[in-house]
């Protein structure tokens, strides 16, 4: 018989999450996220507004709930385990935040230009990009911010690119991205910059309709102008790809780089080929180690299901800790160990099911140009300040670092 949970009298004992990282270990999902992972990976936790939905930590549990049509990623459902207040202006962030069948429906749309074969031939382009940053960087002051030097241009100069957004608007969109995904940023604020960058990319989408280019945007204006989508959809699918297009990878290349300046031997692995599968696999396994995205998906189930031994009841909130299922041994032995050589092609970094990350191949590509560059071109790239004194995002819904000072 699986058991259920009355919150009533338990809601008082559960951990509140998202709980801290442990001092002294920044690349470690929290130890308290990780409790019980093995004998019970489905617990309850409790929330910032009382709420107490279920918390995932099993890798497989995790797989085949995020697979599952009975659960749901529709915010504006009760139970959703939100992780900020919702917007009252009831702005949401596109099919990220839909079901099947309008989540299919959309992101549809814009599948062709992330395929795989699209995205291969961007590898000139995005080389170019990543050696005129790197060159730039060089002949600038030493000691450099990684991030802002290397880390966020390259994915927003490639994402501009390919949205057809212009990237002298840089500033104003990566301030008000990181507004927006900034967990304890003040609700009003965050309303505030989540209209401001609707408006920007209604108006951009405005101009598409007028002026149309070769770009991913004017293929949505077209569409528009087709009657098959409306003017605030396509500007809500423009905000998505602009967020998640820019915000996760430049985490990624700074995180991704800490990690391994903090890791020599591995770091030597990538200053010492030129093998492209070597690099492939360890994007791979710097993806499984970091899992940025630690807030953990979240959904709501749509009807009881029973998984592990527990009873998930009809309406209830999930959260499926993917950092967390990146860590289960029974996937990835020693799973705290970055291993550039393991197969880490199991990893859930870009979740599973239906929302499984549309940008993938594009982050693995401008991952790869990057992980089998940097390294070699800069062979004596350091950190130019303690560890204990990097700025960590532990406020953010996407990991990483503020700032990361570095020499060479
Ligand atoms: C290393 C970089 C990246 C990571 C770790 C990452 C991670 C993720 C994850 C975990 C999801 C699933 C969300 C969920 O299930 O709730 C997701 C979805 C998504 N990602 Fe990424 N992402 C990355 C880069 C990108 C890039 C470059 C784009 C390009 C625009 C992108 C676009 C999207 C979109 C559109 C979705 C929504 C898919 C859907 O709902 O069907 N991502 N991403």
């Amino acid at each position: 018989m699986p058991q259920t949970f009355d919150p009533a009298t338990e809601r008082a004992d559960l951990p509140f999450f998202p709980m801290a990282r442990a001092a002294g270990c920044p690349f470690d999902p929290p130890p308290e996220a990780r409790a019980g992972q093995q004998e019970d990976p489905l617990r309850r936790v409790r929330l910032w507004d009382g709420s107490t939905p279920w918390l995932v930590t099993g890798h497989a549990e995790q797989r085949t709930l995020l697979a599952d049509p009975r659960v749901s990623s529709d915010p504006d459902r009760p139970g959703y385990p939100s992780s900020v207040p919702r917007d009252p202006g009831g702005s949401s962030i596109s099919f990220i935040l839909m079901d099947d069948p309008e989540h299919a429906r959309l992101r549809r749309m814009v599948t062709a230009p992330f395929a795989i074969k699209r995205v291969r031939a961007l590898r000139p382009a995005v080389q170019k990009i990543v050696d005129g940053l790197i060159d730039d960087m060089l002949a600038g002051p030493k000691p450099a911010d990684l991030v802002e030097a290397f880390a966020l241009p390259v994915p927003s100069l490639v994402i501009c690119e390919l949205l057809g957004v212009p990237y002298t608007d840089h500033g104003f969109f990566q301030s008000k991205s990181s507004t927006i995904i900034k967990r304890d940023a003040a609700p009003e604020q965050r309303f505030a910059a989540s209209q401001a960058l609707s408006a920007y990319l209604d108006a951009l989408m405005g101009d598409k309709l007028d002026r149309p280019g070769d770009d991913l945007l004017s293929g949505l204006a077209e569409r528009v102008r087709a009657g098959e989508l409306t003017r605030g959809e396509a500007a809500q699918m423009g905000v998505l790809l602009l967020i998640a297009g820019h915000e996760t990878t430049a985490n990624m290349i700074a995180l991704g780089t800490l990690a391994l300046l903090e890791h020599p031997d591995q770091l030597a692995i990538l200053r010492e080929t030129d093998d492209r599968a070597v690099v492939a696999s360890a994007v791979e396994e710097l993806l499984r180690y970091l899992n940025i995205t630690h807030n953990g998906r979240r959904r709501v189930a749509l009807e009881d299901i029973a998984i592990a031994g527990r009873l998930i009841r009809a309406g209830e909130g999930v959260i499926l800790a993917n950092d967390v299922g990146n860590r289960d041994p029974r996937v990835f032995p020693e799973p705290d160990r970055l291993d550039l050589r393991r197969d880490a092609r199991r990893h859930v970094a870009f979740g599973f099911g239906v929302h499984q990350c549309l940008g993938q191949p594009l982050a693995r590509l401008e991952l790869e140009v990057v992980y089998g560059t940097l390294y070699r071109r800069v062979p004596t790239l350091r950190l130019a300040t303690e560890l204990e004194r990097v700025p960590f995002k532990h406020d953010g819904s996407v990991y990483g670092v503020y700032e990361l000072p570095v020499t060479w």
